[in-house]
């Protein structure tokens, strides 16, 4: 695994986004697994940034996002297919037809999930994955004490989960109790692993992910068995790992 510390959010968005970058230019048919929530939103500016100024094109890429809430269509704003439009594809070449978020609204959540996995195959596979990290550690929206040998599923979200994403609704009986999401056997045959953290708050969770057991009760920790893991984090969200001896980048 390579840990890259940033002395703050800004800079950690631009290492992150610097990563994708090099993956675009290298292979400009990545398949990129994508992720949202509050941490990723300063990387997806930079890159749009880096198409503005023509150095980076996005028109062969495909995409498939990590999850989805069920019960939400993609127009409503706290959709992730919204969160996904209005943070990077509206402003980038990505051609529409290559983006791929879960149906939220799929009537048959099981089919849906399969079609995604069938999806995830024929595109070839995640060239490079990005993700965040929940409190609790969870990935996706795989949560403690989810099976590690889960595809895309449905899942009932965890009270802390729920909690954690009340911020972006207007009350907490607004947020969805289930969602759609790649599961950890999608996640870890991704070719290359990119994963961003910010913040205090995250600092424990980071360190049982990358120093405690590999166990499903903190599903990131199964990162440690990946061959190519980049962890990209502020000094604030790696304090711990850094204490416990973990070698970082510059
Ligand atoms: C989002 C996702 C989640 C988030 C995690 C951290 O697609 O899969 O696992 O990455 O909840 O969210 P933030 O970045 O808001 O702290």
């Amino acid at each position: 695994m390579r840990v890259y510390c940033a002395e703050n959010y800004a800079a950690m968005s631009r290492r992150a986004a610097n990563i994708i970058s090099a993956q675009v230019i290298t292979k400009p048919d990545s398949v990129l697994g994508l992720a949202t929530g509050g941490t990723p939103v300063g990387a997806y500016q930079r890159l749009v940034e880096c198409y503005k100024e023509g150095d980076l094109s996005f028109a062969e890429i495909r995409s498939v996002n990590l999850d989805e809430y069920y019960g939400l269509s993609p127009r409503h704003e706290q959709s992730y297919r919204y969160f996904m439009q209005s943070n990077l594809f509206d402003h980038i070449d990505i051609k529409p037809e290559n983006t791929h978020v879960l149906n939220g609204l799929a009537k048959d959540p099981a089919e849906e999930c399969a079609k995604y996995n069938q999806l995830i195959e024929d595109l070839g596979g995640i060239d490079l994955q990005l993700l965040g990290m929940g409190h609790n550690g969870h990935i996706a929206f795989n949560e403690p004490g989810d099976d590690f040998g889960l595809e895309t599923h449905l899942v009932t979200l965890t009270e802390r989960t729920i909690e954690a994403n009340t911020r972006f609704f207007e009350r907490k009986e607004d947020v969805p109790r289930q969602a759609l999401t790649m599961g950890i056997k999608n996640i870890m045959r991704a070719r290359r692993i990119l994963m961003v953290v910010s913040g205090a708050d995250k600092a424990e969770a980071v360190y049982k992910a990358f120093c405690g057991r590999v166990t499903k009760e903190v599903p990131a920790s199964i990162l440690q068995l990946h061959p190519d893991v980049t962890l990209v984090g502020d000094k604030e969200a790696l304090s711990k790992l850094i204490e416990a001896g973990v070698a970082v980048c510059g």
